[in-house]
């Protein structure tokens, strides 16, 4: 009986564990949103932005080699 009991124990653990294995992992996915317009963002922010970028060389990896700068990242 002992043994029947400590199987139940077991089972009821490793199925609390995966409902809260369920629960840590779970995320649930962004509404879609409209991209901001291509001319929606200053002047000055954008030219921040491209010395930012050059600061980190985000273009080494977020360019496919060969391909247009920034379409890609390659991995
Ligand atoms: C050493 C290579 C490397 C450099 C340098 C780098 N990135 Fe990345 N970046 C990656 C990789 C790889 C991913 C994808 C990570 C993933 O999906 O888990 C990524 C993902 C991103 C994302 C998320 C894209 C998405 O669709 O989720 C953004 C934003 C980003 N990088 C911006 C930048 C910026 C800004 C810089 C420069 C400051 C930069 N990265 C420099 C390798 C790099």
């Amino acid at each position: 009986m002992i043994k029947r009991k400590a199987v139940a124990i077991a089972v009821g653990l490793i199925l609390a564990g995966g409902v809260a294995y369920g629960f840590l992992v779970w995320r649930p996915a962004f509404d879609p949103i409209e991209p901001p317009p291509a001319n929606g963002f200053a002047a000055e922010a954008i030219a921040k932005g491209e010395v930012l970028a050059g600061v980190g060389d985000c273009v080494v990896c977020h360019t496919a080699p060969g391909g247009t700068p920034y379409a890609a990242a390659s991995h």
